[in-house]
């Protein structure tokens, strides 16, 4: 099974593309399902469905024909089916503080359960090999980064602090809850967390793994979309996920002659030209600015013909290495490089504010660092087997 993320800063087209990819993948014969990871869905609209037919079925995947569904996750059903012990909980320790019972219901959906709900289906529907692909449109960059780091996250917490609460609990239970005006969890509360944690197994290895992920940024020619996509690919790539395609949306067509547009031309030229240099080797594609919405069936077929070439697979796996990754070892931070292709020459390499620009002959590429490594320095680099490693140091 392939997975397919769709990132990017609100706004920028990501329902759009994911639904036109889906559309391209339906049609070149793979089961395909769209899932819809934003709380604030608008997957079904953009395939203009009727929206009372659609929601009456919400909760699971609806299907639009014989291999393409689309799923936009239902929290209040997800929260009836894999919740109800933990939000129950939270929902009595917040009636506690006095405030409303709808409050505390609303309270109770915690940040991240729409992820975690989207993460159990991709895992299930893995198990049952319903689909061939699955294609995620995620919420603008920094939830989706949520949904990346989730995995890493909960394991930590089941290894260090899980057991450990537990056991206290069991332990101080019969007589706190005398004591205590807020209730403590019951056994049921962990029980929960377990099944919940039992339910994600492998999925931080299936999002990792580049033959099964792969991450499609979505940006816009302008800069300050731009600097977000340049940080989300750092926050990708620092997760281990494998971002194998740029795609720039709504860029001007060069037959818009009108005066009124001339600056923003040449900005957008500019700007999709910085694009392509900063993601090589990562695959760059152009989607035209069109003259209207992009809504029902018909436009995404549109934007999917301006996406992919008639016989084009989205889902076929183009990289298989991460273009960069980060690592600490022996106390010092490290930057390892893959080179597209055997470079010769000096390798020169300096920091430009938070990124670190790596020479090599006639290549350059910049690497926007993560905060821990922002105030560090390239102190030293070797090069073996394409892979260039540069030590950061503080200096
Ligand atoms: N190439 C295009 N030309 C014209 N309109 C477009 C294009 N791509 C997307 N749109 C329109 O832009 C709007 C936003 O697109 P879309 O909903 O796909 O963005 P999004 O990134 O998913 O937004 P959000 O972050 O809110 O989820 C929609 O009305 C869509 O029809
Ligand atoms: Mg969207």
């Amino acid at each position: 099974m392939r997975i397919l993320l769709f990132s990017g800063k609100g706004g920028v087209g990501k329902t759009s593309l994911a639904a036109a990819t889906g559309l391209q993948l339906s049609r070149l014969g793979y089961r395909t399902l769209v899932m819809s990871v934003d709380p604030a869905h608008s997957l079904a609209d953009s395939f203009d469905l009727e929206t009372a037919l659609f929601h009456s079925k919400t909760g699971d995947p609806y299907r639009i024909e014989e291999r393409l569904a689309i799923h936009e996750v239902n929290i209040q059903k997800e929260i009836k089916r894999h919740w109800r012990e933990i939000s129950s909980y939270v929902i009595s320790v917040l009636r506690t503080t006095g405030i409303s019972d709808v409050e505390a219901e609303e309270l109770a959906i915690l940040p991240g359960m729409e992820e975690l709900s989207a993460m159990m289906y991709v895992n299930q529907f893995r198990r049952e090999q319903r689909y061939d692909v699955i294609v995620l449109d995620c919420a603008p960059t920094a939830e989706s980064m949520r949904f990346v780091s989730m995995p890493t996250t909960l394991e930590w917490y089941m290894k260090h602090i899980f057991p450990f609460q537990r056991g206290l609990l069991r332990a101080v239970r019969p007589f706190a809850n005398r004591v205590s005006p807020v209730e403590l969890p019951t056994d049921n509360y962990f029980a929960n967390i377990q099944d919940l944690f039992g339910r994600l197994d492998g999925i931080g290895e299936l999002l990792e793994d580049p033959r099964t992920t792969s991450v499609r940024l979505v940006t816009n020619p302008e800069r300050m979309v731009l600097r977000e996509t340049q940080r989300a690919f750092v926050y990708f790539s620092l997760h281990g996920l494998t971002v194998d395609g740029v795609i720039v949306n709504r860029v001007l067509p060069s037959a818009v002659t009108d005066a009124f547009f001339q600056e923003w031309l040449a900005s957008q030229g500019r700007i999709v030209e910085e694009i392509e240099a900063y993601f090589a080797p990562v695959q760059v594609k152009r989607v035209p600015l069109f003259g209207h919405e992009v809504l029902g069936r018909e436009r995404l077929e549109e934007l999917a013909r301006a996406l992919y070439e008639e016989k084009e697979d989205p889902a076929a796996v183009v990289r298989t290495e991460a273009p960069y990754t980060f690592a600490k070892r022996d106390g010092h931070y490290e930057v390892r490089l893959l080179l597209p292709f055997a470079v010769k020459g000096e390798v020169g390499l300096f920091k430009k504010g938070d990124e670190l620009v790596v020479e090599i002959g006639t290549l350059r590429r910049h690497i926007g660092l993560p905060t821990s490594m922002a105030a560090l320095s390239p102190s030293h680099a070797r090069l073996e087997n394409r892979i260039l490693t540069v030590e950061m140091k503080e200096i």
